[in-house]
């Protein structure tokens, strides 16, 4: 394989020569403090500029951005400057490592972070981005990314892949005292009081980068939060775009699971008419999986029968497994000099920074799983163990030193996408479009065909987090598992068919999570009472969600060509109302759609509809933007609501989607003139998207009447329009 990182650096260097408009200043220090140092500015993209202070860390994550920008899009975004002039920006470089102040004014709100679980609004925080398999409000996350975005339109990302702390409007220093400012505390003695969170006016973002020497800081303007989020999405290569088949249902099945019992699953999806794409496969398959063998295990005599049988019935197969490659792996000898210091599981770290690393690792999977037939990979554990738990101890320590030269810290930050990148590029240099489920992330990923996700079970967290994943170019997948009551599972199952991937992960479950909710009944075969009326549920939202998938790939075709998340809050797309800030538990999927998932806590849940007036998806029922309603959430239907006038092209469900699978699509029109829709239409399954193959359909309606228009040199045909339905 050629070396993915070898070409990720070559990229790097071309496009620093070859972006034509790259000026380059030296500022002097600006007499704001006696230690700022010398800061290079340069313009690196459209919008897009680059500060360098002091000698920058080697190992920083666009060093492994595969990614060129996408310069000619980027140059469609408004050039609005940013809010601040780049000469108040002040850093600090002395042994504790480089500290940057960046102004903040008082309204503005900040987000990101990474995928950021219980807090959303990050003005008034300390965050600490830092890999971890354990989520917490600290800034421990999944996908540790050190960048925020503003409500100011604007977005900063130190490129390092340290452990970096952000004051977001939080402490200030000395030197920022006001000497006139001559307010008299009263006396407070209630710890509540004495402790309480500081006042957020008048505050500056302080960005902490120990051992560093020097860093780059990279500013995204905008004319909006979402603006600057669409132009870091460019500047990363565009957003993803999954298969078609990867917005389909996937069901994970049991860990221990053999190829028998696989077989079996398969059948019962098929023969009960129950819609599935992509079945998981857990660690069994590996004859060794804590560490992995990536060699099948003895569960599975043929598993060339099984690949096979599973493609006859139109199934995709995704394998579980992490990195720690165990001693009984064929390609271990070859890839122990390359390796990290530490063991974890007694098994080896490969050195993804090295590109022969990378390349060995790649190989075997090539050979030996994507060309027999594997689509897709589960990239497990490759965040950390619970830093916040001692006896948490699995993860590689930072101290371990790797021979590339970056240290257990730095890699931990990287690790995750340094790995799925290893992999997806297997399947680009293919052709051939896949889907990940991987467990960590960094920046620029947003064109990486990736899923996070979380051994955390919180309902409401998994509904917010398809929102925080949004601000860094980020998927999220929440999972349906085992349920503590039939309300719970409703919910759970509602709120994973409105998200990037839908997903049943069933790792621990022998039997269907919804023939029994109760983890140990479930593996004892004892049948819940109401599971026949529960599969005919899930049949029934399965093939709702089958009905969205030409809308929901529309909306990954303006991730990919404009940078706009394709599942996102609402104060991306209502930056003038300062009620939806704070929202996290509703967003927008694509131009058209709100979701409002709600948990097993509340048959009803508070909507807030923003400007304009808004349809239920269902009903049909009429509500007015710029209020919130107390409103009866279905258990029978997905919690949806339109925007008035809308086209959302609905698909006939299918039962999966294959190569040549066309749909067929009504046209529901809510309110009087619509905005024209556009459906992407392509092969679904290559890159040759990205060489012009594809068509546009766009759909409009004048006077009444809706049309068509279909342009494009895609030669075949994956959406037959047949209706249209004037709904209101
Ligand atoms: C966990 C992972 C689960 C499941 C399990 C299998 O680390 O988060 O989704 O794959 O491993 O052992």
């Amino acid at each position: 394989m050629a070396s993915s990182t070898w070409q990720l650096k070559n990229n790097y260097e071309h496009m620093k020569i070859k972006i034509c408009i790259s000026l380059l200043m030296v500022l002097l220090a600006n007499g704001i403090s006696a230690h700022q140092p010398k800061i290079k500015i340069q313009s690196i993209a459209p919008g897009v500029i680059k500060l360098t202070m002091g000698t920058p860390d080697k190992f920083s994550p666009y060093t492994f951005c595969s990614e060129k920008p996408k310069v000619e899009e980027m140059n469609q975004l408004s050039n609005t400057p940013l809010p601040f002039d780049l000469k108040d920006v002040v850093v600090r470089i002395n042994s504790r490592g480089v500290q940057i102040r960046i102004p903040l004014n008082d309204e503005e709100q900040l987000y990101g972070f990474g995928m950021q679980i219980g807090t959303f609004e990050q003005r008034g925080l300390r965050k600490r981005p830092v890999a971890n398999d354990t989520p917490s409000n600290t800034g421990f996350t999944h996908a540790p990314q050190p960048f925020y975005v503003s409500t100011a339109g604007y977005g900063v990302l130190v490129n390092s892949s340290r452990y970096i702390t952000f004051l977001c409007g939080t402490n200030q220093e000395l030197s920022q005292q006001n000497p006139n400012q001559n307010e008299q505390d009263k006396l407070k003695f209630s710890t509540q009081e004495l402790y309480a969170n500081q006042t957020q006016k008048k505050m500056s973002m302080w960005i902490d980068v120990p051992t560093a020497a020097g860093v780059e800081v990279i500013f995204f303007q905008g004319k909006s939060l979402l603006e600057s989020v669409q132009r870091y999405n460019l500047f990363s290569g565009g957003g993803a775009m999954p298969p078609m088949w990867g917005l389909g249902i996937k069901y994970r099945v049991k860990g221990d699971f053999n190829q028998d019992a696989v077989s079996k699953m398969a059948t019962y999806f098929r023969d009960h008419q129950i819609p599935c794409d992509v079945l998981g496969l857990e660690p069994g398959w590996h004859s060794n999986s804590y560490s992995c063998s990536y060699v099948w295990s003895d569960k599975f005599p043929h598993p060339q029968e099984m690949i096979d049988e599973l493609k006859e019935k139109d199934f995709r197969i995704n394998l579980w497994e992490h990195a720690y490659v165990n001693p009984a792996a064929p390609f271990y000898k070859d890839l122990e000099p390359m390796s990290g210091s530490f063991l974890v599981w007694k098994g080896l770290v490969p050195d993804f920074v090295n590109p022969k690393a990378a390349a060995i690792f790649a190989d075997y999977h090539e050979k030996n799983l994507v060309d027999k037939g594997i689509s897709s990979f589960k990239l497990d554990e490759c965040d950390n163990s619970n830093i916040m738990d001692a006896k948490a101890t699995w993860g590689f320590p930072d101290m371990t030193q790797f021979p590339s030269g970056i240290d257990g810290e730095q890699m931990h930050q990287l690790f995750g996408s340094l790995y799925a990148n290893t992999l997806a590029a297997i399947y680009k240099k293919k052709n051939q479009r896949t889907y990940f489920d991987y467990r960590s992330s960094n920046v620029f990923n947003s064109s990486l065909p990736a899923v996070l996700y979380s051994d955390i079970y919180g309902h409401n967290d998994y509904i917010s987090m398809i929102s925080t994943a949004s601000f860094g170019g980020l998927l999220w997948s929440p999972e349906l598992r085992d349920t503590r009551s039939e309300s719970d599972f409703i919910r759970r199952l509602q709120t994973i068919l409105v998200a990037p991937q839908a997903v049943v992960d069933s790792w621990f479950l022998k039997n269907v999570p919804w023939f029994q909710l109760n983890r140990e009944l479930n593996n004892k075969d004892i049948k819940y009472e109401n599971a026949d009326q529960l599969e005919i549920l899930v049949r029934e939202l399965f093939k709702e969600r089958m009905s969205l998938i030409p809308y929901i790939y529309a909306a990954f075709a303006d991730y990919h060509e404009k940078g706009i998340p394709p599942f996102r809050p609402l104060v991306m797309d209502y930056p003038d109302d300062r009620k939806v800030r704070s929202i996290a538990n509703q967003f927008m999927i694509g131009q058209n759609l709100m979701a409002t998932p709600t948990t097993m806590d509340s048959t009803a849940r508070t909507v807030y509809f923003p400007a304009g007036t808004w349809y239920d998806y269902n009903t049909l029922r009429q509500y007015t933007g710029g209020k919130s309603y107390l409103i009866e959430i279905n258990t029978d239907k997905l919690p949806l609501f339109v925007k008035d006038g809308s086209i959302v092209p609905v698909a006939a469900p299918l039962n999966f989607v294959d190569d040549k699978s066309v749909f067929e699509i009504t046209c529901k029109v809510f309110g009087n003139n619509p905005a024209p829709f556009t459906l992407f239409e392509d092969d679904g399954i290559t890159y040759n998207f990205q060489k012009g193959t594809f068509n546009k359909i766009v759909l409009s309606v004048t006077n009444g009447k809706g049309s068509i228009e279909r342009k494009g040199n895609f030669k075949g045909k994956r959406y037959d329009i047949k209706d249209w339905k004037f709904l209101k």
